[in-house]
């Protein structure tokens, strides 16, 4: 080593010491929030095994299931779904003798094999894990059949009373697979590296129907039975059952949506653009693999804003909005019809792979039929989400192939993979040109096309393509960088909309009493630029400057759920009481966690968690499991 490198090396850590020791000065403005605080000391010393599931007790390379046929009848007194599920599986390794399948709280009554009682047992149950179900496999026997049931608690179903709907005359029921709740429904190889078919007979009370993630007839005959198939093979976090009075109406030639009757037409026309959302897709990225693409439009209690179960995206009515302002949720979704759902996550460490690339083809979409305007304000409100999520995550959680070994994935939910993950495809694209890089993402869908990847296995694709192609542009350690490192790489591209620009100047401005609030010229703002009028305010405003907003705007009564969000948080963080009726109107009839949660974790900072408490008692019979879960143990 020479002076000269000791002596730079000796500066690199001095600099990385003294930003350390300056990050760790308490002032007002950055004492830790709750989420700094519960920041998670890594205990794991063993180098993570690529590719192994951390999440699932299944034994894929020695048995593998390849095909899944469900007869399942719902039972809503009960609330339990009760019947079969018959596996079909290979033989991976000639001296296996015990095929382990993933369950959670599943009542397990019988398991047969060719008319046979076969010997089988169940581990005591893991609190995020469940439990493992061992079963002996004599020679030549190659699928089994489980006769079970569910519990009333499982935590991948909901179970919804008619008064929870919106016709409120029949109840409903939803299943949310993703990430590890198949198996509190289904007992199965709840892995996303094992991929099966599946067929399904679903049983329902006559006047409901059933949908699921695979073909469906758009108007059947209601009598109480529906069947079912999925050709295509997919990992068990896209199978998805809803059951309802649900109504079909087409939007397009391949697209449509279910609905309950009364928001039908609302939530035809606010997603109307999802056939062109569809044809600009497959003009890019390649042909569309599942057939149809069908929206499933929700209760308000999904906890989710969508969620990309194939041929039928299941979506939060949150979105409607009368104005397509939030639509971008539709073209995510979509987007994963190729970035996730046919080249999919190995494990649940790479879902980057999943959300990050669907976000920067979410962005792609909505340029493609929306405009460059559009496009530029989504990323740059992506890129502030990012920030607000990197100012408060621990270092470790900031890296996109993270490390969740004994944790729970619903707990590490985070903006990191879905606009980190984006951020560094932009980088990409903007390094090799655009043209160039959709001829990547075009093979690169073509290669994974049915099968699981590893972010190795993306770095090392990477190193046979890109890499290799624009060596004098793109390199190893940089996207290594992006990949396993926290925080964000120097000279990231920053994205920026002109749009803003006006936006920011009369902010400051009426923050320095230049001008007032009425005086704004707002007539012609988007959403986009009202969030982004919203977000940036000081986390401190005086109750005049809020009466001022409130005023000019009626913020309290929008009705853009995504608005009324932003301002409700600023409400609670500046003890706005004026706006606390709505604030608990929002709480109890909104399930969607992104926006509760929010305003749950601000509420239960102020010394008058009080008011919390009260919304989350009345509202969590109605929550969603996952809803429950990830706020009761702040509010309570
Ligand atoms: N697949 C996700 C939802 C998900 C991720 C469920 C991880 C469980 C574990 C879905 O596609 C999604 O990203 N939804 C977002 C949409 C938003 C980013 C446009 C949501 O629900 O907020
Ligand atoms: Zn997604």
């Amino acid at each position: 080593m020479t002076i000269k490198t000791l002596f730079s090396s000796v500066l690199i850590l001095i600099l990385i010491f003294s930003t350390a020791c300056s990050k760790n000065i308490i002032t007002e403005e950055n004492k830790p929030s709750v989420a700094t605080e519960q920041r998670v000391i890594k205990t794991n010393v063993e180098p993570i095994q690529v590719g192994v599931d951390y999440h699932s007790f299944a034994n894929p390379d020695v048995f593998r299931v390849t095909h899944l046929t469900l007869d399942l009848e719902v039972n809503f007194t009960d609330k339990v779904l009760q019947g079969t599920a018959k596996l079909d599986f290979a033989k991976v390794d000639k001296l296996g003798t015990e095929l382990v399948l993933d369950t959670r709280d599943l009542s397990i009554k019988k398991i047969t094999a060719n008319g046979q009682t076969l010997d089988y047992k169940l581990t005591p149950q893991d609190s995020f894990l469940g439990a493992a179900l061992s079963i002996n496999i004599p020679n030549e026997v190659n699928s089994v059949t489980i006769e079970y049931h569910t519990s009333p608690l499982a935590s991948g179903i909901q179970w919804l009373t008619p008064a929870q709907t919106a016709g409120k005359k029949q109840p409903f029921l939803f299943t949310q697979a993703q990430a590890i709740h198949a198996r509190s429904f289904i007992p199965l190889q709840d892995s996303p590296q094992v991929r099966m078919t599946y067929e399904a007979i679903i049983r329902t009370p006559k006047d409901l129907i059933a949908v699921m993630s695979a073909s469906n007839e758009p108007d059947p005959e209601r009598d109480g039975i529906y069947e079912f198939s999925m050709p295509q093979p997919i990992p068990s976090y896209l199978i998805a059952l809803a059951v309802g009075d649900l109504h079909f109406k087409a939007m397009g030639q391949r697209t449509g949506v279910y609905a309950e009757k009364g928001i039908l037409q609302a939530a035809a026309q606010e997603f109307e653009d999802t056939e062109s959302m569809l044809i600009a897709t497959e003009e890019k990225f390649g042909p569309y693999s599942w057939d149809r693409y069908d929206l499933l439009i929700l209760p308000p209690s999904f906890p989710f804003g969508g969620m990309e179960n194939p041929r039928l995206s299941f979506i939060t009515p949150t979105v409607i909005a009368g104005d397509k302002s939030l639509v971008s949720l539709i073209a995510h979704e979509l987007a994963h019809s190729w970035s996730g759902n046919t080249v999919t996550n190995a494990t649940w460490r790479d879902l980057w792979l999943n959300e990050g690339f669907t976000t920067y083809l979410t962005y792609r979409i909505m340029q493609m039929v929306y405009g460059d305007n559009r496009y530029a304000m989504e990323s740059v409100l992506g890129r502030q989400d990012l920030q607000n999520d990197l100012d408060n995550l621990a270092a470790e959680d900031q890296i996109l192939a993270i490390d969740l070994r004994g944790r729970d994935p619903d707990e590490v939910f985070s903006s990191i993979p879905y606009e980190k993950g984006a951020l560094f495809l932009q980088e990409l694209e903007q390094k090799v040109g655009r043209d160039n890089f959709d001829r990547f993402l075009l093979s690169y869908f073509n290669e994974f096309a049915f099968q699981s990847i590893s972010s190795d296995e993306f770095v090392e694709y990477l190193e046979k393509t890109l890499l290799k192609d624009y060596s004098d542009k793109l390199s190893l350690s940089r996207i290594n960088e992006w990949i396993f490192q926290s925080g964000i790489p120097n000279n990231a591209p920053v994205p920026q909309s002109t749009a803003f620009t006006e936006i920011d100047k009369v902010r400051a401005d009426w923050l320095v009493g230049k001008i007032k609030a009425s005086e704004i010229d707002s007539q012609d703002w988007v959403v986009h630029q009202w969030l982004y009028f919203l977000n940036n305010m000081p986390e401190k405003l005086s109750q005049q400057q809020l009466t001022e907003l409130d005023l000019a705007f009626k913020l309290t009564q929008s009705h853009n759920n995504e608005i009324a969000h932003s301002w409700l948080l600023m409400s609670v963080k500046n003890w706005y009481q004026p706006a606390f009726q709505r604030l608990h109107n929002y709480l109890t009839t909104i399930g969607r966690n992104k926006l509760v949660k929010p305003l749950y974790k601000a509420l239960s900072e102020t010394v008058e968690g009080k008011m919390a408490r009260k919304a989350f008692a009345q509202a969590k019979d109605s929550y969603h499991p996952l809803t429950v879960k990830a706020n009761e143990d702040f509010v309570e």
